[in-house]
């Protein structure tokens, strides 16, 4: 994929399973990948690497948006992929439950998978290259209702609407910057709930190539979902309402 030679990149959630294949996908293009995460253990072997950089970043907090170090030419591709469930993965299925959710795993879920996307969009956004690309992790749980977590399904529903309602702007403002978002099914990482990891799932490579191919060619608000590795990418369009936007 020449497009991302030599290109800035940036990746939030870059040590889990998705963001450390995706920070692969850049790396293997030429890309020039800045890595971040609330942890960079996993991320050490990246220490010696001329074309990686690796910070410290909660995507919850905006002041820490502000103090992260942005190349002198901008960013060109930025995925915001951090996330996390309502429950710790070892949690039974009824720590899930909407109805039973501690007030302080609700604000949790509420703050990184929500504040964690407007805050990357507000701190990425101005300083985006022209032609460049936000891709946000969203979630088939972001198209459809989730009934095993549904504080979860909101606010991936929540990043699909930001996308959809940033990609309307950026039209309106005739801007050549493009948001994107990807809507996995089950892929096997960290963050699956234990009871749930006999269910066969795809490998986060497919979904790593899904963002790296949205970066590149995804038309500004596309919502791809991708939900099996037998399975095509399918576009997922807007609903067309009768009486809507009509000026
Ligand atoms: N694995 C799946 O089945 C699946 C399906 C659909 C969507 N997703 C989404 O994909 C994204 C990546 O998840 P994954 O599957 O690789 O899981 P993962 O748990 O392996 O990775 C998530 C990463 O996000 C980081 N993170 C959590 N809170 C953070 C914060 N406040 N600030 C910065 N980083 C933070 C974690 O440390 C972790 O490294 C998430 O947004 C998730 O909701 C995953």
């Amino acid at each position: 994929m020449d497009a991302l030679r030599d290109k800035d990149v940036l990746i939030t959630g870059a040590a889990g399973g998705i963001g450390r294949a995706l920070a692969e996908v850049a790396l293997d293009a030429g890309a020039k990948v800045t890595l971040t995460d609330l942890d960079l253990a996993p991320l050490e072997r990246y220490a010696g690497s001329a074309r990686a950089r690796t910070a410290l970043l909660n995507v919850a907090d905006e002041a820490e948006w502000k103090a992260l170090l942005v190349p002198a030419e901008g960013w060109d591709f930025v995925a915001l992929n951090a996330g996390v469930m309502s429950a710790p993965p070892e949690a039974s299925p009824e720590e899930s439950d909407i109805l039973a959710l501690p007030a302080d795993r609700y604000r949790r879920i509420v703050d990184v998978n929500v504040d964690g996307v407007a805050f990357g969009m507000r701190s990425a956004l101005p300083v985006l290259n022209a032609g460049g690309a936000l891709v946000a992790t969203a979630s088939a749980a972001g198209l459809v209702g989730y009934g095993l977590d549904p504080a979860y399904s909101m606010t991936k529903h929540a990043v699909v609407g930001l996308v959809r309602a940033i990609a309307a702007q950026l039209e309106m403002k005739k801007s050549s910057q493009r948001v994107c978002a990807i809507c996995p099914g089950g892929v096997q990482t960290d963050i699956v709930p234990t009871y749930a990891r006999a269910i066969p799932m795809m490998e986060p490579r497919i979904i790593a190539e899904e963002i790296a191919d949205l970066w590149t060619a995804g038309k500004n608000g596309e919502i791809r979902a991708r939900v099996q590795a037998e399975i095509p990418a399918q576009r997922i369009d807007e609903p067309t309402l009768e009486g809507w936007g009509a000026a």
